[in-house]
């Protein structure tokens, strides 16, 4: 179970602007209502995961309240990045790079000086050349990890140090750094240095008794790159946003699985596979946009709206696909519930920064982390006491309810459910993948003595006659399996 960010925090970015590491948001609750939950989980048999955020804090952070109140080359500036702008007066900031929520990267001061942000105003990006922020980040790991969580995910895991010069980039800003093995790589993102960060919290990590896990937020293409991020002494796992961003086609599905295999094979490390987080447009609704794969965060203004019936038929055959693979597999609540994007927030209702930040022209990511629903008939679903949820639910999401979903065969939920039940009792996770077929229409291999197949063609295919079918993201048609359809089989 992972979380994201719960500590105190103004909430510019949904929590992801610390200002205490150490302490729980009284939105949220308490450091008491925190250990509680460590330990009930514990009981339960699961293991508690929490959001790390190293590249920036809050702007409203002890540190960054300091290094405002101090004077420029300071100690206080000197855990965040600061310059002396360009230009006459230092008026023009000191590079040209982007926050990638859209507008500069640097917010100037009263005093003249700037300090970057890669992502919002209120997320100062700290300095990791400097060992006081180092030492206090192994620290906060020590506070956590004494609680008894069991890993952390690192957020922007990719970013936390820059290339010394601060050179240009001119380039638009992303967040995925996807250059070619020989290519430059952007200054901002996957430079060589990180990964004497990680060796060092790896060590400490393995102080500890018990299996404790360290996984990389990091948009780092190719595989070969990411693959860096789980070196035997650095962390245990990254996200394989390479997967999650593959178009939906038998060859583009083919070329990212075994791509993502060889390369975490060649350092020892489990593949994962992820095709919803908080950050992107919900697979039952991306993978029913016009281009397959689509836009990775938000769907922008005069986007095509998706194809709800498509997209639900293709994310049910892409679950049950990635939920067959060897390797560990990340799930996005209300992913399993079928549950869209919500596409028709009302402005005013909006919470991601890049709304903002991209003057209007971006929505963000909002839709994707609207509550999801329990109940068709109460009120916000389930999620509280009355109708006022977080962010506005749509009138629609009755039919998405756990509780119109439970028990029901066909349902998604229980689509999720069969498949867990038999990846577990199967090993899938463990298990020795060989492929069958790799064409262009369909794909078939085995592990641990079950088929799947994948049919991403116009035609039905068939299944070998006395197959015994164990999960179907669709009904089959007798023995044919159609379009868009998913079959895990035995024989
Ligand atoms: C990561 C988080 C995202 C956040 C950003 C800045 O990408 O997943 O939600 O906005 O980092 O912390």
């Amino acid at each position: 179970m992972w979380l994201s960010p719960f500590y105190p925090s103004p909430q510019a970015d949904a929590g992801y602007d610390v200002a205490d590491y150490r302490d729980v948001d009284p939105l949220f609750g308490t450091l008491a209502d925190a250990d509680k939950m460590i330990a009930e989980a514990k009981a339960r048999g699961l293991r508690v995961i929490v959001d790390l955020v190293p590249n920036h804090t809050s702007s409203r952070h002890r540190w960054f309240e300091a290094a405002l109140a101090a004077a420029p080359g300071s100690a206080e500036r000197q855990r965040y990045v600061f310059r002396d702008g360009r230009g006459p007066q230092g008026a023009q900031p000191p590079n040209d790079w982007q926050s990638v929520f859209g507008g500069p990267a640097w917010t100037r001061l009263p005093d003249g000086q700037w300090y970057l942000h890669l992502f919002d105003s209120g997320q100062p990006d700290l300095n990791w050349d400097n060992p006081e922020v180092r030492a206090e980040f192994l620290d906060i790991l020590r506070f956590w990890l004494d609680r008894g969580v069991d890993g952390f995910r690192v957020d922007v895991a990719h970013g936390l140090i820059k290339q010394a010069d601060l050179a240009d980039w001119q380039e638009p800003q992303e967040i995925l750094s996807g250059q070619e093995v020989d290519q430059p790589r952007p200054p901002m993102w996957d430079q060589d240095g990180v990964h004497e960060i990680y060796r060092e919290w790896r060590r400490l990590l393995d102080g500890y008794a018990g299996e404790r896990v360290l996984v990389a937020e990091a948009w780092v293409e190719p595989a070969e790159r990411l693959a860096r991020y789980v070196r035997p002494d650095e962390m245990h796992q990254a996200f394989n946003f390479e997967y999650l961003l593959a178009s939906w086609t038998a060859p583009a599905q083919y070329a990212v699985i075994t791509r993502s295999l060889e390369a975490t094979d060649s350092v020892g490390a489990p593949t994962t596979w992820v095709l919803s987080n908080h950050d992107v447009v919900r697979h039952a609704s991306r993978l029913g946009l016009p281009v397959s794969g689509g836009r990775p965060n938000g769907i922008g203004i005069g986007d095509p709206q998706p194809d709800a019936a498509l997209g639900l038929r293709r994310a049910r055959a892409a679950s049950l696909l990635m939920l067959a693979l060897p390797g560990s597999a990340y799930l996005y609540q209300g992913e399993e519930l079928g549950l869209p994007e919500h596409t028709t927030l009302p402005d005013e209702a909006r919470q991601d920064p890049t709304w903002e930040r991209s003057l209007h022209t971006q929505r963000g990511r909002d839709g994707c982390r609207v509550p999801i629903p329990w109940e068709a008939d109460a009120p916000s679903y389930g999620f509280g006491p009355t109708d006022a949820s977080w962010l506005p639910q749509p009138p629609s999401w009755a039919e998405y309810a756990l509780d119109r979903q439970q028990g029901v065969p066909g349902s998604t939920y229980e689509l999720y459910r069969t498949a867990l039940r038999l990846r577990r009792e199967h090993g899938l996770g463990r298990g020795p993948l060989r492929w069958l077929s790799s064409g262009d229409e369909v794909l078939t291999f085995t592990n641990r003595g079950l088929t799947v197949l994948t049919n991403f063609g116009a035609a039905p295919v068939p299944l070998p006659a006395g197959a015994e079918v164990l999960a179907a993201s669709a009904p089959l048609d007798g023995d044919a399996v159609g379009t868009d359809v998913t079959v895990w089989y035995r024989g």
